[in-house]
C-alpha cells in the first residue's frame, strides 16, 4: 500500500491500515503541518487535498486515501520554496495568530480559489463555515478571498 503525497509516493506500512490519514501523516510521515483539533471531522485543522479537493483527515480512514493525490500543507508551496500566493497574501495581511488552526484555513481557501478564482462574500463563508478559530482570524481570511489579494 502506498498514499502518493505532495508528488512523492510513500509506502504504509500493513500496521498503519486502521489508522486515520491524519495519524499516518503526522506520526508516522513527518508531515506535521496538518494539526489534530477535535478528531471528528467538525473543526478543520486537519484539513488537507485528496484530488484537490479539501479534505478533513482526522476521519479519512489511511486506505480510503490510496489512489488519490494527497496534498499538505507542506506541498503547497512551490518546490524552490517559494511561498503559494495565498501563503504571501496571508502574511501580508498578518492572517494568523497562534497559528494553530491555519495550516488547515490555508488548504480550504487555496482549494476554493483553485474552483473559484475570485469568490465572493457568500462563497467565502460556505467555503471556510467548517473551520474554526478561538483567536478570530476568520475577517482576515474573508478579506483575502474577497479582496482578491493572492
Ligand atoms: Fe479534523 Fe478537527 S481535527 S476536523
Amino acid at each position: 500500500m502506498e498514499l502518493r503525497i505532495n508528488g512523492r509516493p510513500h509506502a504504509v506500512a500493513p500496521e498503519w491500515r486502521d489508522e486515520m490519514l491524519l495519524h499516518v501523516l503526522r506520526e508516522h510521515l513527518g508531515l506535521v503541518g496538518a494539526k489534530f483539533g477535535c478528531g471528528m471531522g467538525l473543526c478543520g485543522a486537519c484539513t488537507v487535498w485528496l484530488d484537490g479537493a479539501a479534505t478533513r483527515s482526522c476521519v479519512l480512514p489511511v486506505g480510503a486515501a490510496v489512489g488519490h493525490e494527497l496534498m499538505t500543507i507542506e506541498g503547497l508551496a512551490a518546490a524552490d520554496g517559494a511561498l503559494h500566493p495565498l501563503q504571501q497574501a496571508w502574511l501580508e495581511a498578518q492572517v494568523p495568530q497562534c497559528g494553530y488552526c491555519q495550516a488547515g484555513q490555508l488548504m480550504s481557501a487555496a482549494a476554493l480559489l483553485r474552483q473559484n478564482p475570485a469568490p465572493d462574500e457568500a462563497a467565502s463563508a460556505v467555503a471556510m463555515s467548517g473551520h474554526l478559530c478561538r483567536c478570530g482570524t476568520q475577517q482576515r481570511i474573508r478579506g483575502v478571498l474577497i479582496q482578491g489579494r493572492r
